[in-house]
């Protein structure tokens, strides 16, 4: 039985244990800060807190970009550092086995580098599984089931979704248009339209917020031609008018599945729905435009978030011919 499932995600590290659930949800991202003695290392929502604002001599990095590992050193020193904020006590004296997430059109290459940087980071065995399928089973999917099932994640470096059969990959879609596209849509938008520089974490606030309310949202910047310090208020419909371009490209790129469907799966998707996951699954102009391009009923599940993780931990636990990616 494995000891952790952890989703390393180019916005955020969910990590989940198979008895205890989630136990980290922050951004992926680290901070090498300079110290009299060395360097002090900051991870996740305390990292995420200094970027732009470290000294000169520190180092802000991000593991993953677009789904793929950036640098093996980074990756090895974030999860050493992950693992002993989050292994329980008695893991430290031996090597965990992990299930972790890679995206479904990971090369061979891109697989072994992000295995071998896991496990020479404190983890004693690795397994794979693609995030669409620790998807469908963190939201309690099975993945053995005879019928065809499909399930999307579009996240903040990439949207994907895979269709799959007895837990075997028949087709699959990928591409780079999601959440983090979206924010710099926004960051334009107001750019362009209102004179207002954003720092990235306020235009993904403001795509975030425009999820959740139809009230107007504040906007705090800098003036493009003054530099003072400027609040804009800015419409929901605003915020979705410049989302709208990247959720149609991501739309247009995942819905391309239809064309290699099986005719037989036809039926089992209509009655099972697509199962949409991913942080950017919470803005309901993502699902309301998948399903009207799909054809099929899409379904967003209570944890869109955390389902990934929460997968990886329920794979370890199954033996491994059940996990056939393709
Ligand atoms: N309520 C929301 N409305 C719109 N977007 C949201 C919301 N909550 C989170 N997001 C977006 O979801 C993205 C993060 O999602 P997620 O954590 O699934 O990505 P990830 O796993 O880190 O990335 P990837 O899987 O692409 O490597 C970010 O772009 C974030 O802005
Ligand atoms: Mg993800």
């Amino acid at each position: 039985m494995a000891d952790i499932g952890i989703d390393l995600g180019t916005g955020t590290t969910v990590v989940c244990h198979p008895r205890d659930g989630v136990v980290h949800d922050e951004p992926s991202v680290l901070v090498e800060w300079p110290t009299r003695r060395g360097r002090e290392l900051l991870l996740g929502t305390e990292a995420a807190a200094l970027e732009g604002r470290t000294p000169p001599g520190a180092r802000v990095g991000r593991p993953v970009r677009g789904g793929a590992v950036t640098d093996l050193s980074l990756v090895r020193t974030y999860l050493h550092e992950l693992l002993r904020r989050t292994s329980r006590s008695r893991w430290r004296a031996r090597r965990p086995h992990a299930v972790l997430s890679c995206p479904v059109d990971a090369t061979p290459l891109e697989r072994r580098a992000l295995v071998e940087s896991a496990e020479e980071a404190g983890l004693g065995h690795v397994d794979l599984l693609p995030a669409p399928l620790a998807a469908a089973l963190g939201c309690g999917l099975d993945l053995t089931d005879a019928r065809v099932q499909a399930v999307a994640d579009i996240g903040a470096g990439t949207a994907e979704i895979a269709v799959f059969c007895r837990g075997t990959v028949l087709t699959r879609r990928s591409c780079r248009h999601a959440g983090d596209e979206m924010t710099t849509a926004v960051r334009t938008h107001l750019r362009e339209q209102h004179g207002l520089h954003l720092s990235d974490a306020a235009a993904d606030a403001l795509k975030v917020g425009a999820s959740s309310t139809r009230e107007p949202l504040a906007a705090e910047g800098r003036d493009a031609a003054t530099g003072r310090p400027r609040v804009v208020t800015v419409e929901v419909a605003e915020v979705e008018a410049a989302v709208a371009p990247v959720v149609r490209r991501a739309v247009a790129a995942l819905g391309a599945f239809l064309e290699d469907l099986p005719v037989a799966g036809v039926p089992d998707l209509f009655a099972g729905g697509v199962v949409l996951a991913g942080g950017s699954a919470l803005a309901p102009p993502v699902r309301d435009d998948l399903e009207a391009a799909l054809g099929f009923p899409v379904k967003v599940p209570e944890r869109p978030r955390t389902c990934v993780a929460e997968g990886l931990a329920l794979a370890g636990g199954r033996p491994a011919r059940d996990i056939r990616p393709a």
